[in-house]
């Protein structure tokens, strides 16, 4: 055999080889891919966010993992459903020990500050909704469609942004990125959801004319306040300064500057919000829809020849969030208002906190 043929052979079987190799490779994932099954625990899963997250999860197919629904000490051992089977509330101990890839949290700052570092030190990945860990530097606050790739490999915890920041940097994120923006003016009108399931009750009571234990400090029927959170020594309310904070950190823009009033209405089907914009670059207002239109995730409706623009009453169990009275404001020179209206109790809470999961999952469990 002269050695030109012995060469031949031998990288003949050697292609054979690596190819084969990289079959099984491949199917080993295809399999892996095909049987993979998530544990997701979901702590405050008999809340008002709980329960649309439990929706959410199913919608977007987590129907089949296996769920581990948790709650306080008053909700454990009581049945729940979920993707149209009924599981038992476990305590958030016995959650803990299940050792689940993802917790997701809606249960206020309180728990969410005990349990979700316990959660970490078991390598379960924590999707938090309150606000306990939000201005933490180490901490990813992620919005998907704008800063997902700010999530690592390492991150245990992981904040959902407040309801009303969410819906608005949707809107400014590709504006932002083409005209820079100096200054937010925000007016919230924000819907008795986002107090939870006493503050609906309330609103609902008193429609009713029935007595009720009350979330707010005033009737909220027939009235609206201007206090959302609590007030700070600096005149603000924490849900204002979450407006500040949040959006500089999701947009990486600390310069912003923001300032904010929030009123709480008597609405359910989501927040709206009057934004005034100021940016460092000239705009034209065509490139301005075309942007809006173009951003994944949000809806411009602005049609005022024919009264269309956003409301609570058609955002209500929608996930987009929702644009319109797109105008330019005379008063000053490179500036925007906009009306901006979402469910935030979707794209406000469960949805975005269901597509982290859906980036983590992707990215580092499958
Ligand atoms: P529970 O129903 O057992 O009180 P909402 O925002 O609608 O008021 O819901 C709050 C959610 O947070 C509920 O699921 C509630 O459970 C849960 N929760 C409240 N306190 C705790 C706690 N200390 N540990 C775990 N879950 C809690």
């Amino acid at each position: 055999m002269t050695p030109k043929i012995l060469f031949f052979i031998i990288f003949k079987f050697y292609i054979l080889f690596s190819a084969k190799i990289l079959l099984l490779q491949n199917q080993n994932q295809f399999f892996r891919k095909k049987t993979f099954k998530m544990k997701i625990a979901l702590v405050g899963a008999t809340g008002l966010v709980g329960g649309v997250m439990r929706k959410v999860l199913e919608e977007r197919g987590f129907g089949n993992e296996k769920f581990i629904p948790a709650a306080s000490v008053r909700s454990v051992g009581r049945q729940i459903e979920f993707a149209g089977k009924t599981y038992t509330m476990v305590s958030v101990e016995d959650a803990i020990e299940a050792a689940p890839d993802i917790a997701i949290f809606s249960a206020g700052s309180g728990p969410s500050l005990q349990y979700a570092p316990q959660f970490a030190a078991k390598g379960t990945v924590v999707i938090d909704n309150s606000s306990a860990w939000r201005s933490d530097p180490n901490i990813p606050l992620v919005v998907p469609e704008i800063n997902g790739d700010v999530i690592k490999a390492t991150d245990k915890i992981i904040a959902n942004p407040n309801c009303s920041t969410i819906q608005m940097v949707m809107a400014l994120c590709p504006l932002h990125k083409q005209y820079k923006i100096k200054r937010l003016v925000i007016s919230t009108y924000q819907s008795v959801t986002g107090t939870g399931m006493k503050a609906v009750n309330q609103l609902m009571k008193e429609r009713a004319g029935e007595s009720c234990d009350k979330a707010y400090p005033y009737q909220i029927d027939m009235n609206l306040f201007p206090h959302g959170g609590t007030f700070e020594d600096n005149g603000y309310t924490t849900e204002e300064i979450k407006l500040v904070n949040e959006t500089r950190k999701i947009l990486r823009d600390n310069d912003i500057q923001v300032t904010a009033t929030v009123a709480r209405v008597p609405v359910t089907g989501g927040h709206a919000e009057a934004v005034n914009v100021e940016f460092y670059n000239e705009f034209e207002l065509d490139e301005v829809f075309e942007l809006l239109r173009n951003m994944p995730g949000v809806v411009v409706q602005d049609d005022p020849a024919h009264n269309i623009y956003p409301m609570p009453l058609w955002a209500k169990d929608k996930d987009e969030v929702f644009v319109g009275r797109i105008r330019r404001d005379f008063s000053q020179p490179r500036t925007l208002n906009l009306w901006v209206v979402g469910d935030n109790l979707r794209k406000g809470a469960a949805t975005n906190a269901v597509q982290i999961a859906e980036l983590i999952r992707d990215k580092y469990l499958k």
